[in-house]
Parts: structure tokens; C-alpha cells; sequence
């Protein structure tokens, strides 16, 4: 009996989770009466079904998102839930304007005081959350095609006059200071359901082209970049641990800088993969795009040279674009009007036209006789500074530019030695507004210059033990790149500041919520 009931639960479970808005009400109608379907859900589901309980309203799945309510293609009764944007009382009713973060839209619901619950609705201040059971009807007034028209109402939870998030508009800077309750504003809500959606594109995306996603380990002992910007994991306690205690693993573990070297060994096995996971560096940079832990996007793929790396990176960009001009067109709106008035138009044209393919030496002169005075110097052989990776990307060409073949000097020890010795197989692709947004490289597959990099660098080969002995096992040509996640939201929102971008944004100095 356990076993059956929770077998049916789980089918039900599921059976209500992609449920469409028209069978929602059918379970509310089914509440409301005492027919067989609610016997059955009480007997599978326990108390969270069962009406009339003070846990009515946390059963969502009987709750029309106010999205779905907004596109309903006929009058229908729903039941909707979300918070108080604002209210307006007339005379005998009120209206109000509820935001469920289902889309950028409210939901105007009107509430005539002879509909239960009125009493509270007149106490309801912005920031409140509330269900309000009725009628959805066609609005008479502009702007909008539909309104509810109350049946019942619950005031559930009463915000405060502290409620910070007022009508009036706010500036990022401050809602950053309140980052548990930014989601709540157009801005912030936008921003999180755009970056929702691209998480799902990025799948999508590789599904579709037969990578397997691997996930990678958040702890690891290698710095992949050899740019020693590493957090330490330990257990050791600062001065209680003797110097002979062994560290919980053994040795130095950290938070990984990048998923590259573990997702190579997958893609000598099952050809094409990708990572997608938190990435941890503690670059003390203080700027707009830089965040000490971020999501990077790795794909790897074995049998792969530059070009093949170039091509899947302008097509994945290209790609996400799409993604958003397809399906968030309200939240690019919303970006348009209010962060970035070229926005919609750069991303029509970026997902148009081809990327510029630029060798690092020709940037070098093209940055050299541009008459520009920048604030860092153009050097030959040292990497590209982000105002002339911007100048490249935004001004001399007007389009992302795919750099490749730079110095190996200013680059890690995996990537493949050039012909010439002096360049490695290396490619960052540089967009408007942000400068680098992708790293990669084709991956240097010989043995014995791999050995030979990594000692000019210092590494040790034991430690690379694994990594080794791919160039030993069956190696094979192989390329890949990481793209940062909060980077390209940047690019795609208009959205300059990467704090804006990520959820709850760790950076030098802060870790709050
Ligand atoms: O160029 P990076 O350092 O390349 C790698 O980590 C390679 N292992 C990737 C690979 O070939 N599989 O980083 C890749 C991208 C950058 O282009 C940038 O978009 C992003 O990661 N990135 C950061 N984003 C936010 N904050 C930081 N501190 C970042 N550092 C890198
Ligand atoms: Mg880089």
C-alpha cells in the first residue's frame, strides 16, 4: 500500500506539474465539490490537498501564473497569487496591480467591496502578497486585454511601511544594497527570467548538437590557468592545526578557475561535451565585469582544430542571441526603453552578420596606428587591455571580433605552439560593450611539447599525472572555449555592471545574503 501510494502520488505529482491554465481549474472545481478526483488527490497527497486548510494557498499548482492569465484566449474563472504593486481605491472598489514574476506584466484585479476579504484590501499596502479568486473579463481600459474581476480575496502577507520598494524607480546601486528583494522590480525580474531562459538555450543549444554535458568538480587541486587566482578549500585551522596535520584531501585543494581540464579527459572519450558550472577566481579586480565567482559555459570537443573552435563559438553566440530576440521580447523591451536604447537593434545585427576574424598581430597594428591615446599602452606580445579589445569590437570594426593567434608568453600552458613557436592556437572573441566574452584555444595534443611548456612554467608533470596521459593514450587534435555566463547577460541585457546579472554577486569585499 505505501508503495502504491506513493507511486500514484508521484503520477499525479507529475501530471499536475505540466498541467495547462484550463485544467488548473478543473482541480479547483474538483476542490470545491467532494468528487472522486478529490478523494484520490487527498488520499495520495495528504494535507496539501486538502480544502478548506490553512495550507490552501501553497498549493501553486491549482494557481494560473499571471502570464498564462494574460494570454488566455477566453473569459474563464482563475485563481491568481503574487504581491501588491500598487492600489487605488474609488468609491465602492478598489484596483489592484499584482505582479506574480511570472512576466514583466501585472495583472489588474478589481475588487468590489461586497467581495469577501474587501476589508482587508483596504489595508493592503504595496509589497503585500495576496490570491485573489474570479473572473477574468476582456478590460475596457487601454493597454490591456484582460482583468480580473475578484470573487474572493486573501491578503496573505502584509509588507510594512519599510517596504523599500516603492513605485517610484531606484537606482541599481541601491538595489544592489537590497539583492533578497531586487527580483521584485521590473528591472531585476526581467533580467532573472532572461538569464533563466539562456541557462535552458545553453542546453539546448549542445543537446541538439550531441555534446554531452559533464559536470566537473567545484573542488580541484589544479589551477588550470596558471594565474594563481585561487580560493584554498581546507579544513586545516588557521594556527590550531598543527603544520604535520594532512588537510582533508591530502593536499592544496580550491575552488576551480575552470571545469577545461577535467571536461578534456571526457572529450578524448566521448568526442564532443560541455560544462556549465560555478567558477571560482580571487582576481582582486574591482571592475564591472569581473565577479569572483561566476558561470562558465566549457565546451571541448576532440578531433577539433582553431577554426572548428572559432566557428562553434560565433554560432553558440549567435545562437543565445536568437534565443532571447525569440523568446523574451518583453524583457528586451524593457532593457531597450530603460538601460540601453541600441540594444534590440546590436543584438539583430550581431545575430546577422558575420564576426570579424582578426590575428592578434594585425590588432596590434591596427591598435598602434589608430591615433588613439589610451591609458594603457599597446605592447607587442602582452595581452590586449579591455579599452583596446573595446576599441577593436565597438569602434574600428562595429561587429564581435574573433582575435586568435596570440603570444604564447601571455597565455596558459595547454594551449597548442604555433608553427612560428612564438603564437599559440588561441582565440577570444571580443563584443560591444564588454570587450572579451569567450576564451579558447585548440589544445596542445603532442607529449613532449606539452612537457616542455609546462616546464618553462614551472609545473610539475606529476601532478598533471591524468592530464599527461591523454598525449600518451590515443591523443587526438582538440579544442574548446569557456564563455562567461554573467558576461554574455551583459551583452544581451544591455546591463553594465555584472553585479546586475547574477543572482547574488560575489566580489572583493562583499559576500553579503
Ligand atoms: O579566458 P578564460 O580565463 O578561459 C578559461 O578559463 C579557459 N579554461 C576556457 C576554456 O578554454 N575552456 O575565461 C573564459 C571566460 C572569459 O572570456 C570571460 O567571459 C569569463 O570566462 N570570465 C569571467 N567572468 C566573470 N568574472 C571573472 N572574474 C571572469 N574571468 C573570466
Ligand atoms: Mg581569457
Amino acid at each position: 500500500m505505501p508503495l502504491l501510494r506513493s507511486c500514484v502520488q508521484l503520477f499525479l505529482l507529475h501530471s499536475y506539474k505540466d498541467v495547462a491554465p484550463a485544467e488548473h481549474i478543473f482541480v479547483r472545481r474538483a476542490d470545491r465539490g467532494t468528487n472522486q478526483m478529490q478523494n484520490l488527490l487527498q488520499m495520495c497527497c495528504g494535507t496539501i490537498l486538502t480544502p478548506n486548510n490553512t495550507q490552501q494557498h501553497h498549493r501553486s499548482f491549482m494557481i494560473t501564473s499571471i502570464k498564462h492569465a494574460l494570454s488566455a484566449s477566453a473569459e474563464t474563472d482563475i485563481e491568481i497569487a503574487g504581491w501588491i504593486r500598487s492600489r487605488r481605491d474609488a468609491k465602492g472598489f478598489s484596483f489592484l496591480e499584482v505582479n506574480d514574476g511570472s512576466c514583466l506584466r501585472n495583472l489588474q484585479v478589481i475588487v468590489d467591496q461586497e467581495v469577501p476579504g474587501y476589508e482587508q484590501v483596504l489595508h493592503a499596502t504595496t509589497g503585500s502578497s495576496v490570491r485573489v479568486a474570479g473572473r477574468l473579463l476582456a478590460s475596457p481600459a487601454a493597454g490591456q486585454k484582460w482583468e480580473l474581476r475578484a470573487t474572493d480575496v486573501e491578503i496573505i502577507g502584509q509588507a510594512d511601511a519599510a517596504y523599500p520598494l516603492q513605485k517610484k524607480g531606484h537606482s541599481v546601486e541601491f538595489l544592489r544594497t537590497i539583492a533578497h528583494l531586487r527580483p521584485r522590480s521590473n528591472l531585476f525580474g526581467a533580467v532573472f527570467r532572461l538569464r533563466s531562459r539562456l541557462a535552458y538555450a545553453v542546453h539546448q543549444f549542445f543537446q541538439e548538437r550531441d555534446f554531452v554535458y559533464v559536470q566537473t568538480p567545484i573542488i580541484t587541486a589544479s589551477d588550470c590557468e596558471g594565474a594563481g587566482e585561487l580560493f584554498r578549500v581546507t579544513t586545516l585551522k588557521q594556527g590550531g592545526d598543527k603544520a604535520e596535520d594532512p588537510d582533508f584531501f591530502g593536499k592544496a585543494t580550491y575552488l576551480t578557475v575552470s571545469g577545461q581540464l577535467e571536461a578534456e579527459t571526457f572529450a578524448c572519450a566521448l568526442s564532443k561535451v560541455y560544462t556549465f558550472g560555478p567558477t571560482f577566481r580571487a582576481e582582486n579586480s574591482n571592475t564591472s565585469r569581473h565577479a569572483a565567482e561566476f558561470w562558465m559555459i566549457e565546451p571541448e570537443m576532440a578531433f577539433c582544430d582553431l577554426q572548428g573552435d572559432m566557428d562553434l563559438a560565433e554560432e553558440f553566440v549567435k545562437a543565445m542571441v536568437r534565443h532571447a530576440l525569440a523568446h523574451c521580447a518583453d524583457e528586451l523591451g524593457l532593457f531597450t526603453k530603460f538601460v540601453d536604447k541600441g540594444l534590440t537593434e546590436r543584438l539583430a545585427l550581431v545575430a546577422e552578420r558575420p564576426f570579424h576574424r582578426l590575428p592578434y598581430a594585425d590588432a596590434i597594428s591596427i591598435l598602434k596606428s589608430s591615433g588613439r591615446s589610451f591609458e594603457f599602452p599597446v605592447i607587442d606580445g602582452q595581452s590586449l587591455q579591455s579599452e583596446h579589445e573595446r576599441f577593436l569590437t565597438e569602434e574600428h570594426f562595429g561587429v564581435p571580433v574573433t582575435l586568435f593567434d596570440q603570444p604564447s608568453q601571455a597565455k596558459p600552458f595547454y594551449m597548442r605552439v604555433n608553427d612560428d613557436g612564438k603564437t599559440v592556437a588561441a582565440m577570444d572573441v571580443l563584443v560591444p560593450g564588454i570587450g572579451e566574452i569567450i576564451g579558447g584555444s585548440q589544445r596542445e595534443e603532442r607529449l613532449n611539447v606539452l612537457q616542455e611548456n609546462m616546464r618553462s612554467r614551472g609545473l610539475s608533470e606529476e601532478e598533471y599525472w591524468w592530464y599527461l596521459d591523454l598525449r600518451r593514450f590515443g591523443t587526438v587534435p582538440h579544442a574548446g572555449f569557456g564563455l562567461g555566463f554573467e558576461r554574455l547577460l551583459m551583452f544581451v541585457t544591455g546591463v553594465s555592471n555584472i553585479r546586475d546579472v547574477i543572482p547574488f554577486a560575489r566580489t572583493p569585499g562583499n559576500a553579503e545574503f
